[in-house]
């Protein structure tokens, strides 16, 4: 269910939900935690995130505006400069994003608010269908798409899928863009035929964009364990 209407969905099916903005704020979060991060703040508004770096000046500013490094950060959204990064363990970070962060925080009111891509989809996947079937729960799995926008963005839907086969469980797509031609593609022909894709690589960007199509390589499966004003803490 994309977009803001699958965050409702979530909310009021009280459901287990999983955020999937595949190119590039899902991929940079599990990055982030696989390189040893201890927490990540994820807020809305860059304002936000400088008024957070205040109350922690030790924490490590990441996220973008238009794709791009936002001034007076530390990273860019960029899962493959993260990837690249030395001395990550421990650290606390504060990460906003255009989508992905907001959609996570128009998540508060689910159940369990997970955050997942095509990297750690097997991982993932395991853990949804046995907490699901634990607690009785319906899993809405959410293409984040463009914030303030309708439609979806196709690779989140082609991730979101990686996902949901995974589970095992009867898939009801709502955006209708999983046709058998999309499944017959690998994941990376399918993120490159997408607009946001051709987007990242005319701005130089491709590598983010090979980085975020591998499947099944990160066992990280990042949670929101507190929302506070403002932020969702995710580890
Ligand atoms: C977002 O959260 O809006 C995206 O991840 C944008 C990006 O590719 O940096």
């Amino acid at each position: 269910s994309p977009g803001s209407k699958g965050c409702q969905k979530a909310r009021d099916l009280k459901a287990i939900a999983v955020v999937v903005d595949a190119l590039r704020a899902s991929a940079t979060i599990v990055t982030l935690l696989e390189k040893g991060v201890e927490t990540i703040f994820v807020v809305s508004e860059v304002e936000d995130a400088w008024a957070l770096k205040r109350e922690l000046p030790q924490a490590m500013l990441v996220g973008e505006r238009n794709n791009l490094i936002i001034e007076g950060f530390d990273y860019s959204n960029s899962p493959s400069e993260i990837f690249s990064a030395s001395n990550l363990k421990g650290r606390l970070v504060i990460f906003t994003s255009t989508s992905g962060a907001r959609r996570i925080l128009a998540c508060k009111g689910a159940t369990r608010v997970f955050v997942g891509t095509t990297l750690n989809a097997e991982a993932l996947s395991a853990v949804l269908r046995e907490e699901s079937q634990k607690h009785q729960k319906d899993i809405v799995i959410i293409p984040a798409g463009v914030y303030g926008k309708e439609e979806f963005s196709e690779e989140d839907v082609v991730a979101s899928w990686e996902i949901a086969k995974r589970i095992g469980f009867k898939v009801i797509d709502e955006t209708g863009f999983l046709t058998e031609e999309v499944k017959n593609r690998t994941v990376e022909e399918n993120f490159y035929l997408s607009k946001h894709a051709k987007e990242l690589i005319e701005l130089g960007l491709e590598k983010d964009v090979k980085f975020c199509a591998q499947v099944g390589v990160a066992k990280t499966i990042p949670e929101v364990f507190q929302f506070i004003e403002k932020a969702a803490l995710v580890k």
